[in-house]
C-alpha cells in the first residue's frame, strides 16, 4: 500500500517506517522537523520525506495514497501544558484537518495514534475501549477531541481507526528519555542509579515501540470491517506493571541500585488497561517484546552510541527541553509552527 506517515521523524515514526517498509509498503513521510538532528545511531532516510505541518496539508498532497498514519503531535503531557491552545491546534484540529483532506482525496483508511492517556483518572478497574474518557491534561483532552472529530468523518468510503497506545519503551533512532523504561535505563546507564521520582507503586501499561509498529501494520492490512471507526488499546496484559517492578528489572540488568527521590509519594497517573479487543479483532498483532528484553536493547544501544548524561537530560532526547529550546531560539512560534526552513 502507499501510505503517508505524518510524524515519521519522531520516536515512533523512526521505528514504524522501517518496519512498514520491510513489510513491503511504500511510505512517504510528512513532518515539521522538530527533532531534526536529534539522532541516536543511524536513521533511515532513503524514502520521500516531506517537510510540512499537518495543519497546512492540502487535498492534492494526499492524492494517490491508500492510507494515512498520523503520528504527528505534541506527544506528551509536559509539552502539552506549555500552550494548551497549541496542543489542541496540532493534536485535535490538525489531526481532523488531515482526516478531512485525506477523505476528500479519496484515501480510505486513517490510522490515528491515540493514547491510553484519554482514560485519565480511571480508578482501579482495567479500562476497556468502552470505558468513559476522563482526561486530566490538555494532551489527554486533545486525544479525545481528535477521536471525536475523526469519528464524525467515518462513512462508506473513509475508515478512521484509533490506536490507543500504552506508554512506549525501547530504542529508536529518535530516542526519548522522557518515558519511564527509557528514563530509568538511561539514569542507570549515565549515573549508575535507577532514580525513582515516585514511590514506585503506580501501575503503567507499557508497549515496545516495535510492537506499536506491529499494531499499525496489523490495522493497515486488516479487512475494513475489523477497523472501521473502531478504537484499540495497544499493548498486552503482561506489560501492565508497577514502576518499581521496572526499576527492579533495570537494576538487575545494569547492576545499579534503585534510589527514591526525597519525599517520593505515589504520582497521580495510575491506571490499568485491558487489551482483549486488539487480540480478537486484529489477530495478526502478535507482540514480541518483553520489558526485560527492551531494557537489554536500550542498554546495548546506549553503550554502542555512547550516550552521555548531558544528551540524556537535555534537548537531544527530552521533548520538553527540545521544544523549549526551539521556542527560545525562535525556530518555533507559540502556535508551534516552524519558522523558516525546518530542515
Ligand atoms: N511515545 C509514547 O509513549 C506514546 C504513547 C501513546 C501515544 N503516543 C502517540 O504516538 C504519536 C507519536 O509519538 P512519538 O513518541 O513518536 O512522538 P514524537 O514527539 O517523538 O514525534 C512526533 C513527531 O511529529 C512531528 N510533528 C509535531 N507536530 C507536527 C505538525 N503539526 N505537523 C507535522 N509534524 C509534526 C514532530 O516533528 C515529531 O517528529 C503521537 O501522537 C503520540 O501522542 C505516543
Amino acid at each position: 500500500m502507499r501510505v503517508l506517515v505524518a510524524g515519521d521523524r519522531g520516536y515512533l515514526g523512526a521505528v514504524i517506517v522501517p518496519f512498514l517498509r520491510r513489510a513491503g509498503h511504500h511510505i512517504v513521510g510528512l513532518d515539521a522537523g522538530w527533532y531534526q538532528g536529534c539522532d541516536f545511531g543511524p536513521v533511515e532516510t532513503d524514502y520521500e520525506q516531506r517537510v510540512g505541518d499537518i495543519r497546512d496539508a492540502h487535498v492534492n498532497d494526499l492524492r494517490g495514497f491508500d492510507a494515512v498514519i498520523n503520528l504527528a503531535a505534541v506527544s506528551n503531557d509536559p509539552v502539552g501544558h506549555l500552550n494548551p491552545a497549541a496542543t489542541y491546534s496540532v493534536n485535535a484540529h490538525g489531526a481532523v484537518h488531515l482526516g478531512r483532506v485525506a477523505k476528500a482525496a479519496g484515501v480510505e483508511r486513517y490510522l490515528f495514534s491515540s493514547s491510553c492517556s484519554l482514560y485519565g483518572a480511571a480508578g482501579d478497574a482495567p479500562v476497556t475501549e468502552e470505558s468513559p474518557f476522563n482526561p486530566v491534561t490538555p494532551y489527554g483532552e486533545s486525544k479525545v477531541m481528535a477521536e471525536d472529530g475523526l469519528a464524525k468523518l467515518a462513512d462508506d468510503d473513509f475508515s478512521p481507526a484509533f490506536l490507543r497506545n500504552a506508554t512506549a519503551y525501547g530504542s529508536s533512532p529518535r530516542l526519548r528519555a522522557d518515558i519511564v523504561v527509557n528514563n530509568l535505563t538511561g539514569a542507570a546507564f549515565t549515573h549508575g542509579e535507577v532514580r525513582l521520582q515516585s514511590d514506585g507503586t503506580p501501575w503503567r501499561p507499557l508497549v515496545h515501540a516495535e510492537d506499536i509498529a506491529r499494531a499499525f501494520l496489523a490495522a493497515l492490512e486488516a479487512p475494513r470491517e475489523a477497523v472501521h471507526n473502531r478504537a484499540f488499546n495497544v499493548g498486552r496484559d503482561e506489560d501492565v506493571v508497577q514502576i518499581r517492578t521496572i526499576a527492579d528489572q533495570v537494576s538487575k540488568s545494569l547492576g545499579a541500585p534503585v534510589t527514591y527521590a526525597s519525599a517520593a509519594g505515589p504520582d497521580r497517573r495510575n491506571y490499568r488497561v485491558a487489551f482483549e479487543r486488539i487480540g480478537q479483532m486484529l489477530p495478526a498483532f502478535k507482540p514480541e517484546w518483553t520489558i526485560a528484553a527492551g531494557i537489554e536493547e536500550l542498554a546495548r544501544d546506549m553503550r554502542e552510541y555512547g550516550l552521555t548524561a548531558e544528551d540524556f537530560e537535555g534537548p537531544r532526547y527530552v521533548r520538553l527541553a527540545r521544544i523549549q529550546e526551539l521556542l527560545a531560539t525562535g525556530r518555533l512560534d507559540l502556535e508551534l509552527r516552524m519558522n523558516g526552513s525546518a530542515a
